[in-house]
């Protein structure tokens, strides 16, 4: 591909659970299969230069589902994690979250800290995990860090603020550019709360495949449409 690779890609990994169901197998099982697209797709992007890639894994609103599932998705974080280690390390992939760490179990929080702090000088990829991410949640977040520092300010007038700058440089990875293409699979045509803030100019590609049947082709697709499009961001064109 000649065209310009686009920086960041934002991956709704929709549809495990229609997966399982088609054949006639558990959800989890769906997930275990995402998980191997996962991997299969953050070695694509990397080996395609690009720079960012934001993978939402689960939602501040997935905690709805059965224990069990929400449980055997804790697990596959975990297990992804540590064993990724030699993965990054080679193709110099750089660790990041996205989300409310505080609000996940206490080992899963330790295996993502240990992960951004080991992967911390790593100067390829970044993958940014969205796990206990929601939109709205980052934002609230982002405000609530904001007004708790102006209020240690002195002198500071709350009426001035926050700007979108300031909004912006409370988010979780406020150095992360937006995204340039979000990508959701499994054919729904909604965001599900997935970078309210960083998408508002984000191109989208929606594909009716599945999550687990994903690989490099399907990303290549995704990229080539998103070479096609003419972005605006508001302007006209002279
Ligand atoms: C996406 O697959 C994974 C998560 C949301 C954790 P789903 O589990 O939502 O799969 P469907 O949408 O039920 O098919
Ligand atoms: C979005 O998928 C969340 C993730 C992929 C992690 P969902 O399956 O949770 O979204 P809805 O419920 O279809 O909107
Ligand atoms: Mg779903």
């Amino acid at each position: 591909m000649e065209k310009a690779i686009p920086a960041h890609v934002g991956i709704i990994m929709d549809g495990n659970g229609r997966w399982a169901k088609h054949r006639g197998l558990v959800r989890t099982q769906g997930h275990l299969e995402g998980l191997k697209a996962a991997k299969r797709i953050v070695k694509a992007a990397s080996d395609l230069g690009i720079k960012f890639l934001t993978l939402y894994a689960f939602s501040t609103e997935n905690w709805k589902r059965a224990e069990e599932e929400v449980g055997f998705i804790m697990g596959l974080v975990k297990q992804y994690l540590r064993a990724e280690f030699d993965f990054s390390k080679r193709n110099k992939i750089r660790v990041r979250h996205a989300g409310n760490i505080d609000g996940l179990p206490v080992d899963i929080q330790k295996e993502i800290t240990d992960s951004i702090e080991s992967t911390k000088d790593f100067n390829g990829m970044q993958v940014i995990l969205a796990i206990n991410y929601g939109g709205r949640d980052e934002i609230t977040r982002a405000f609530k860090r904001f007004v708790n520092e102006i209020n240690a300010r002195t002198g500071d007038s709350i009426d001035k603020y926050p700007t979108e700058n300031d909004i912006r440089n409370y988010l979780d990875n406020p150095d992360v550019p937006d995204p340039d293409l979000i990508i959701r699979s499994a054919g729904e045509y909604r965001t599900s709360n997935f970078l309210l803030w960083e998408g508002a100019y984000s191109e989208i590609y929606i594909s009716q495949k599945l999550w687990p049947d994903w690989d490099k082709e399907d990303l290549e697709t995704a990229i080539t449409d998103y070479q096609g499009r003419d972005r605006r961001f508001g302007g006209v064109k002279t």
